[in-house]
């Protein structure tokens, strides 16, 4: 008996709607007190996004041998975690922006304060999702989360994105700053997907750190190109707000030739990196194709 060849599309949107339902029975009903932050909480969550960092979670579990459904909460809680930081980053006090998702950003569809606490309660709510006491490796979970989440990782990141406007990072320095906002949850996306397993082996999460480092530059810098090459309405963000902001990104410092070529030079060290894995590792392919190649 032939194995069916693996179809990355039919894999991801399989995966993209389950997250979805956890997601929309994770966060509490828009009847729920208070009605108003819920309401902004779900609008901020659900029925948008590529949900790339779901994917990355039940990709890393199968190659771990672990069954979707005890992924969901490590799939869920990335998900809350990158749009609470995303409803922060369109603030008027960060990048100021009006559109997400193709619709208005959370603080314009309801107001700063609000758009603050939905942030704020979204971040509990991952760890609250994450913290099942029944899990053998929760609390390796909910460390890691931590930790890229936090000054050290996403929110450290964010910081260095701001003090770096306006100014001209050498490669290093914008490395860093990428691999904090956005590879440490990109990393843990995958690490947790690999811990909702019993057990791990430390290789497998040795090939997924080095996977997930080059998966997270890879996909901060195909998001400074699309901002300079896409336009708003295919993005469902306003385009062309980098140069505007006068944002240190790859295209800036390199140019556009440059960061395409870099894009595809860690998309070749990814599949060399699996390339002693069997089919477990075709969802990780599929991503890592998907993040490096996608139009928009
Ligand atoms: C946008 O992330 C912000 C970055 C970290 C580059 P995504 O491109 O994953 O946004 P959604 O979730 O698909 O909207
Ligand atoms: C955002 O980077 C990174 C985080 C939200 C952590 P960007 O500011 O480039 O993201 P977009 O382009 O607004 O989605
Ligand atoms: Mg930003
Ligand atoms: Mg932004
Ligand atoms: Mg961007």
């Amino acid at each position: 008996m032939t194995t069916p060849a693996f179809v990355f599309d039919h894999w991801a949107t399989a995966h993209q709607q389950r997250v979805e339902t956890v997601l929309a029975r994770t966060l509490p009903g828009e009847d729920t007190l208070p009605e108003r932050l819920h309401e902004a909480m779900r609008y901020a969550v659900l029925g948008g996004g590529k949900r790339v960092r779901a994917l990355l979670s039940y990709a890393a579990a199968e190659l771990a041998s672990a069954p979707p459904e005890q992924a969901d909460s490590a799939a869920a809680a990335v998900e809350l975690i990158h749009a609470f930081s995303l409803v922060h980053d369109d603030m008027p006090c960060m990048d100021d922006d009006d559109l997400r998702r193709g619709k208005a950003s959370c603080h314009k569809q309801y107001d700063d304060a609000t758009a603050l606490l939905v942030g704020d309660a979204l971040q509990s709510l991952a760890f609250e999702a994450l913290a099942n006491p029944g899990a053998a490796q929760a609390l390796k979970q909910v460390q890691v989360l931590a930790k890229a989440t936090g000054s050290r990782g996403m929110c450290g990141g964010q910081s260095i994105d701001l003090q770096s406007t306006g100014k001209l990072l050498t490669r290093n320095a914008l490395e860093t700053m990428h691999q904090y906002k956005t590879g440490a949850l990109i990393e843990a996306a995958a690490l947790l997907g690999a811990y909702a397993a019993d057990h791990t082996y430390q290789p497998l999460i040795d090939t997924l750190e080095q996977y997930s480092q080059h998966m997270g530059l890879a996909f901060q810098v195909v998001d400074d190109i699309l901002d300079a090459t896409a336009d708003t309405q295919t993005l469902g963000k306003t385009a062309g707000k980098d140069a505007l902001q006068e944002k240190s990104t790859y295209v800036s410092l390199l140019g556009l030739d440059e960061a395409k070529s870099l894009v595809n030079a860690l998309h070749a060290q990814t599949l060399q990196l699996l390339a002693g894995f069997d089919n477990k590792a075709d969802p990780l392919r599929g991503i890592a194709k998907f993040i490096c190649e996608r139009p928009f």
